[in-house]
Protein backbone atom coordinates (compact mmCIF):
# COMPACT_ATOMS: atom_id res chain seq x y z
CA UNK A 1 0.00 0.00 0.00
CA UNK A 2 1.21 3.70 -0.99
CA UNK A 3 0.54 6.73 1.23
CA UNK A 4 -0.17 10.46 0.35
CA UNK A 5 0.08 13.33 2.57
CA UNK A 6 -1.96 16.64 1.43
CA UNK A 7 0.10 19.37 2.80
CA UNK A 8 -0.89 22.11 0.38
CA UNK A 9 -4.47 24.20 1.03
CA UNK A 10 -4.09 27.57 1.55
CA UNK A 11 -4.95 27.81 5.34
CA UNK A 12 -6.96 31.11 5.36
CA UNK A 13 -8.30 30.03 8.99
CA UNK A 14 -4.64 31.08 10.12
CA UNK A 15 -3.77 34.26 8.56
CA UNK A 16 -1.92 36.35 8.83
CA UNK A 17 0.92 32.90 10.05
CA UNK A 18 0.12 30.91 6.95
CA UNK A 19 0.72 33.75 4.48
CA UNK A 20 4.53 33.59 5.30
CA UNK A 21 4.86 29.56 6.54
CA UNK A 22 2.77 26.46 5.57
CA UNK A 23 0.57 25.18 8.07
CA UNK A 24 1.90 21.98 8.45
CA UNK A 25 4.90 22.89 8.86
CA UNK A 26 3.98 24.64 12.24
CA UNK A 27 4.76 23.35 15.37
CA UNK A 28 2.33 21.31 17.88
CA UNK A 29 4.07 21.53 20.84
CA UNK A 30 7.49 20.09 19.61
CA UNK A 31 7.20 18.96 16.05
CA UNK A 32 5.90 19.91 13.04
CA UNK A 33 2.58 19.39 12.20
CA UNK A 34 3.41 17.08 9.53
CA UNK A 35 5.01 14.76 11.82
CA UNK A 36 1.73 13.56 13.54
CA UNK A 37 0.15 12.26 9.57
CA UNK A 38 3.15 11.25 8.80
CA UNK A 39 3.75 8.80 11.97
CA UNK A 40 0.09 7.35 11.42
CA UNK A 41 0.84 6.22 8.29
CA UNK A 42 4.16 4.52 9.32
CA UNK A 43 1.81 2.96 12.19
CA UNK A 44 -0.11 1.60 9.41
CA UNK A 45 2.85 -0.33 7.67
CA UNK A 46 3.22 2.54 4.74
CA UNK A 47 6.62 3.08 3.60
CA UNK A 48 6.05 4.71 0.59
CA UNK A 49 4.79 8.13 1.23
CA UNK A 50 3.85 11.42 -1.65
CA UNK A 51 4.04 14.40 -0.15
CA UNK A 52 1.92 16.86 -1.70
CA UNK A 53 2.73 20.51 -1.08
CA UNK A 54 1.57 24.05 -2.58
CA UNK A 55 4.33 24.59 -5.51
CA UNK A 56 6.30 27.57 -2.84
CA UNK A 57 6.86 25.29 0.30
CA UNK A 58 7.62 22.38 -1.46
CA UNK A 59 11.27 23.11 -0.68
CA UNK A 60 10.26 23.74 2.92
CA UNK A 61 9.25 20.18 3.16
CA UNK A 62 12.17 18.46 1.36
CA UNK A 63 14.54 20.59 4.02
CA UNK A 64 12.69 18.71 6.67
CA UNK A 65 11.93 15.37 5.61
CA UNK A 66 14.38 14.74 2.78
CA UNK A 67 13.85 11.40 1.12
CA UNK A 68 12.79 9.55 4.13
CA UNK A 69 15.65 7.75 5.05
CA UNK A 70 16.05 8.86 8.06
CA UNK A 71 12.85 7.46 9.27
CA UNK A 72 13.71 4.12 7.08
CA UNK A 73 11.10 4.85 4.42
CA UNK A 74 10.93 6.36 1.16
CA UNK A 75 9.37 9.96 0.51
CA UNK A 76 8.76 11.37 -3.08
CA UNK A 77 7.39 14.65 -3.26
CA UNK A 78 4.34 16.42 -5.94
CA UNK A 79 2.86 19.66 -6.03
CA UNK A 80 -0.58 21.05 -6.13
CA UNK A 81 -0.87 24.13 -8.19
CA UNK A 82 -3.87 25.28 -6.95
CA UNK A 83 -5.98 24.16 -3.94
CA UNK A 84 -8.42 21.89 -5.79
CA UNK A 85 -9.56 19.94 -3.54
CA UNK A 86 -8.35 16.60 -1.31
CA UNK A 87 -9.26 13.85 -4.08
CA UNK A 88 -7.15 15.84 -6.46
CA UNK A 89 -4.25 13.72 -4.31
CA UNK A 90 -5.44 10.84 -6.50
CA UNK A 91 -4.69 12.54 -9.69
CA UNK A 92 -2.06 14.14 -8.62
CA UNK A 93 -0.35 11.06 -7.21
CA UNK A 94 -1.46 8.55 -10.48
CA UNK A 95 1.82 7.53 -11.51
CA UNK A 96 3.31 7.47 -7.52
CA UNK A 97 0.52 4.65 -7.06
CA UNK A 98 0.65 2.87 -9.74
CA UNK A 99 -1.54 -0.30 -9.48
CA UNK A 100 -1.09 -0.22 -5.31
CA UNK A 101 -3.78 0.41 -3.15
CA UNK A 102 -3.60 3.77 -1.38
CA UNK A 103 -4.00 5.41 2.15
CA UNK A 104 -4.74 9.37 2.08
CA UNK A 105 -4.01 11.51 5.34
CA UNK A 106 -4.54 15.12 5.96
CA UNK A 107 -1.39 17.37 6.66
CA UNK A 108 -3.26 19.17 9.41
CA UNK A 109 -4.98 15.87 11.34
CA UNK A 110 -4.22 14.30 14.57
CA UNK A 111 -5.04 11.06 15.43
CA UNK A 112 -3.88 9.14 18.83
CA UNK A 113 -5.19 6.06 20.96
CA UNK A 114 -5.01 2.72 21.36
CA UNK A 115 -7.40 1.44 19.58
CA UNK A 116 -6.95 3.68 16.79
CA UNK A 117 -3.38 2.36 16.54
CA UNK A 118 -4.67 -1.43 16.34
CA UNK A 119 -7.27 -0.78 13.52
CA UNK A 120 -4.60 0.78 11.63
CA UNK A 121 -3.45 -2.71 10.74
CA UNK A 122 -6.87 -3.87 9.07
CA UNK A 123 -6.66 -1.04 6.50
CA UNK A 124 -3.66 -2.45 4.44
CA UNK A 125 -5.90 -4.61 2.14
CA UNK A 126 -9.39 -2.90 1.65
CA UNK A 127 -11.71 -4.32 -1.06
CA UNK A 128 -13.47 -0.77 -1.51
CA UNK A 129 -12.81 2.29 0.57
CA UNK A 130 -12.07 2.50 4.65
CA UNK A 131 -12.92 5.97 6.41
CA UNK A 132 -13.50 6.54 9.83
CA UNK A 133 -16.01 8.70 11.58
CA UNK A 134 -16.00 10.60 15.23
CA UNK A 135 -18.62 12.46 16.67
CA UNK A 136 -18.41 15.83 16.88
CA UNK A 137 -20.48 18.78 17.93
CA UNK A 138 -20.07 20.83 15.14
CA UNK A 139 -20.84 18.69 12.07
CA UNK A 140 -21.73 20.82 9.37
CA UNK A 141 -18.11 22.21 8.75
CA UNK A 142 -17.49 18.37 7.52
CA UNK A 143 -18.52 15.64 5.72
CA UNK A 144 -21.22 14.29 7.78
CA UNK A 145 -21.90 10.07 7.91
CA UNK A 146 -25.49 8.69 9.05
CA UNK A 147 -25.65 5.02 10.10
CA UNK A 148 -28.59 3.10 10.03
CA UNK A 149 -29.47 0.81 13.49
CA UNK A 150 -26.90 -2.02 12.19
CA UNK A 151 -24.11 0.79 11.95
CA UNK A 152 -24.04 0.21 8.45
CA UNK A 153 -23.28 3.67 6.50
CA UNK A 154 -26.65 5.18 4.89
CA UNK A 155 -25.28 8.17 3.38
CA UNK A 156 -22.27 10.88 3.47
CA UNK A 157 -22.98 14.95 2.58
CA UNK A 158 -20.24 17.46 2.61
CA UNK A 159 -21.10 20.48 4.95
CA UNK A 160 -25.07 19.84 5.60
CA UNK A 161 -26.83 22.70 6.65
CA UNK A 162 -28.95 20.08 8.73
CA UNK A 163 -26.79 17.44 9.57
CA UNK A 164 -28.25 13.70 9.72
CA UNK A 165 -25.48 13.25 12.40
CA UNK A 166 -22.84 14.13 14.43
CA UNK A 167 -20.83 11.84 13.02
CA UNK A 168 -17.82 13.57 10.86
CA UNK A 169 -15.66 11.46 8.15
CA UNK A 170 -12.15 12.97 9.55
CA UNK A 171 -8.72 12.82 7.40
CA UNK A 172 -7.70 9.56 6.69
CA UNK A 173 -8.79 7.62 3.65
CA UNK A 174 -7.61 3.80 2.87
CA UNK A 175 -9.14 2.94 -1.18
CA UNK A 176 -8.40 0.20 -3.28
CA UNK A 177 -7.20 1.18 -6.32
CA UNK A 178 -10.09 1.97 -8.27
CA UNK A 179 -10.16 5.56 -6.45
CA UNK A 180 -8.03 6.63 -9.21
CA UNK A 181 -10.66 6.46 -11.72
CA UNK A 182 -13.11 7.27 -9.32
CA UNK A 183 -11.16 10.88 -8.53
CA UNK A 184 -10.81 11.21 -12.44
CA UNK A 185 -14.78 11.07 -12.90
CA UNK A 186 -15.40 12.99 -9.94
CA UNK A 187 -16.47 16.56 -11.14
CA UNK A 188 -16.35 19.55 -9.38
CA UNK A 189 -18.15 21.05 -6.16
CA UNK A 190 -20.24 24.23 -6.43
CA UNK A 191 -17.02 25.80 -4.34
CA UNK A 192 -14.85 24.72 -7.14
CA UNK A 193 -12.91 21.29 -5.59
CA UNK A 194 -12.65 17.81 -6.38
CA UNK A 195 -14.48 16.57 -2.81
CA UNK A 196 -13.19 13.56 -0.90
CA UNK A 197 -16.66 12.89 -0.20
CA UNK A 198 -18.03 12.57 -3.95
CA UNK A 199 -15.19 9.70 -3.72
CA UNK A 200 -16.76 8.26 -0.51
CA UNK A 201 -20.13 8.59 -2.46
CA UNK A 202 -18.83 6.93 -5.27
CA UNK A 203 -17.65 3.77 -2.76
CA UNK A 204 -21.30 3.84 -0.58
CA UNK A 205 -23.35 3.42 -4.13
CA UNK A 206 -21.24 0.46 -5.00
CA UNK A 207 -21.79 -1.09 -1.50
CA UNK A 208 -17.87 -0.95 -0.77
CA UNK A 209 -17.50 1.56 1.33
CA UNK A 210 -16.44 0.64 5.53
CA UNK A 211 -16.89 3.58 7.60
CA UNK A 212 -15.54 3.02 10.96
CA UNK A 213 -16.59 4.90 14.51
CA UNK A 214 -13.58 5.72 16.08
CA UNK A 215 -13.26 4.45 19.54
CA UNK A 216 -14.68 6.48 22.70
CA UNK A 217 -10.78 6.32 24.03
CA UNK A 218 -9.31 7.46 20.51
CA UNK A 219 -8.54 10.90 19.73
CA UNK A 220 -9.23 13.02 16.58
CA UNK A 221 -7.82 16.50 16.46
CA UNK A 222 -8.26 18.95 13.00
CA UNK A 223 -5.27 21.20 13.38
CA UNK A 224 -7.01 24.47 11.15
CA UNK A 225 -7.95 26.77 13.56
CA UNK A 226 -5.80 28.77 16.54
CA UNK A 227 -7.86 27.18 19.01
CA UNK A 228 -7.56 23.69 17.59
CA UNK A 229 -4.12 24.18 17.17
CA UNK A 230 -3.25 25.72 20.76
CA UNK A 231 -5.54 22.82 22.28
CA UNK A 232 -3.74 20.07 20.45
CA UNK A 233 0.02 21.15 21.38
CA UNK A 234 -0.89 21.19 25.30
CA UNK A 235 -2.75 17.42 24.27
CA UNK A 236 0.45 16.36 23.20
CA UNK A 237 2.55 18.27 25.99
CA UNK A 238 0.43 16.36 28.89
CA UNK A 239 0.32 13.34 27.19
CA UNK A 240 3.95 13.20 27.05
CA UNK A 241 4.99 14.80 29.79
CA UNK A 242 2.49 11.90 31.88
CA UNK A 243 2.79 8.56 30.13
CA UNK A 244 6.87 9.34 28.61
CA UNK A 245 5.35 8.39 25.31
CA UNK A 246 6.53 10.73 22.26
CA UNK A 247 3.04 11.20 19.95
CA UNK A 248 3.58 12.00 16.42
CA UNK A 249 7.77 10.77 16.10
CA UNK A 250 7.95 9.21 12.74
CA UNK A 251 10.97 7.68 14.58
CA UNK A 252 9.30 5.66 17.23
CA UNK A 253 6.69 4.79 14.93
CA UNK A 254 9.59 3.45 12.37
CA UNK A 255 10.92 1.45 15.21
CA UNK A 256 7.30 -0.02 16.42
CA UNK A 257 5.97 -1.14 12.84
P1 LIG B 1 -8.55 22.62 4.84
O1 LIG B 1 -8.26 22.83 6.30
O2 LIG B 1 -9.94 22.31 4.46
O3 LIG B 1 -8.10 23.89 4.00
P2 LIG B 1 -6.85 24.84 4.20
O4 LIG B 1 -5.70 24.07 4.79
O5 LIG B 1 -6.58 25.53 2.91
O6 LIG B 1 -7.28 25.88 5.34
P3 LIG B 1 -8.40 27.02 5.42
O7 LIG B 1 -9.73 26.32 5.39
O8 LIG B 1 -8.10 27.66 6.74
O9 LIG B 1 -8.18 27.96 4.26
O10 LIG B 1 -7.62 21.47 4.27
C1 LIG B 1 -7.42 20.26 4.95
C2 LIG B 1 -6.04 19.72 4.65
O11 LIG B 1 -5.90 19.40 3.28
C3 LIG B 1 -4.91 20.69 4.93
O12 LIG B 1 -3.83 19.93 5.45
C4 LIG B 1 -4.57 21.29 3.59
C5 LIG B 1 -4.90 20.18 2.62
N1 LIG B 1 -5.43 20.60 1.33
C6 LIG B 1 -4.63 20.49 0.20
O13 LIG B 1 -3.46 20.11 0.29
N2 LIG B 1 -5.18 20.78 -1.02
C7 LIG B 1 -6.47 21.18 -1.17
O14 LIG B 1 -6.90 21.42 -2.33
C8 LIG B 1 -7.27 21.33 0.01
C9 LIG B 1 -8.69 21.77 -0.11
C10 LIG B 1 -6.72 21.02 1.22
Amino acid sequence: MKGIILAGGTGTRLYPITQGISKQLMPIYDKPMIYYPLSTLIQAGISDILIITTPEDQGAFRRLLGDGSQFGIRLAYAVQQRPEGLAQAFIIGADFIGDSSVALALGDNIFHGSQFSASLGQCRDPQGGIVFAYEVSDPSRYGVVAFDESGQALSIVEKPQQPQSNFAVVGLYFYDNSVVDIARTITPSTRGELEITSVNEAYLRRGKLQVQKLARGDVWLDTGTFDSMSEASSYVEVLQKRTGIIIGSPEAAAYQS
